[in-house]
């Protein structure tokens, strides 16, 4: 046997060891607390919330009701058009996008969606019905 394999061999041996005189103490704990030969369940009040989201306030951003995972948005490529540009949207069933997304800085109306509304997760994120990390007071104005 070469050394490089009898050291590897020698290694893995003692992890194995290490690992099953450990997982037998119990004193061993995954990162979500349990212990590291259970499954650990996901809390289910983050999942996706696929309900519309009233805006809290007026000019917000629509949290987007559904999941964005496939949808590629890249410099070329943005796939949230094919449903929600105004020339697809009748057809997808989807919101088309609101007009502010075809105006340029200087407020001249574009044909195709403006540069600065491309990266569309810059200002929309996929809502989930989680409990607020910290208290928010704030109140829209009217
Ligand atoms: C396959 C078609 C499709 C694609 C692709 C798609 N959407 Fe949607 N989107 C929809 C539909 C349909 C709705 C309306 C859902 C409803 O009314 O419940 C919607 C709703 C939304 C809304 C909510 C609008 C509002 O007024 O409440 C936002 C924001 C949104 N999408 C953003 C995005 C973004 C960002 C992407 C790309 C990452 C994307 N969508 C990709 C079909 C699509
Ligand atoms: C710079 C921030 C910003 C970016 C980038 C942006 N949006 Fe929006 N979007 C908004 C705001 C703010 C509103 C609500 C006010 C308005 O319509 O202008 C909105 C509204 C919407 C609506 C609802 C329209 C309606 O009339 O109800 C949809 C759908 C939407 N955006 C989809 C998208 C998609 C898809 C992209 C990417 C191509 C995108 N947005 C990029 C800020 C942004």
């Amino acid at each position: 046997m070469k050394i490089k394999n009898l050291i590897g061999a020698i290694l893995v041996a003692a992890l194995g060891l290490g690992g099953g005189i450990a997982i037998a103490d119990g004193s061993v704990k995954a990162l979500r607390e349990m212990s590291v030969d259970s499954t650990n369940i996901v809390d289910e009040i983050h999942k996706q919330d696929t309900r519309r989201f009233v805006r809290n306030y007026r000019q917000q951003p629509p949290l987007i009701p559904h999941s964005i995972d496939q949808h590629q948005i890249d410099l070329r490529t943005n796939e949230c058009l094919a449903c929600h540009d105004w020339t697809n949207a009748g057809d997808r069933g989807a919101p088309t996008l609101s007009m502010t997304h075809y105006l340029d800085r200087e407020g001249e109306q574009l044909d195709r969606v403006a540069g600065t509304r491309w990266f569309c997760n810059q200002c929309h994120v996929p809502q989930v019905n989680a409990p607020a990390l910290v208290n928010n007071e704030f109140t829209p104005s009217n």
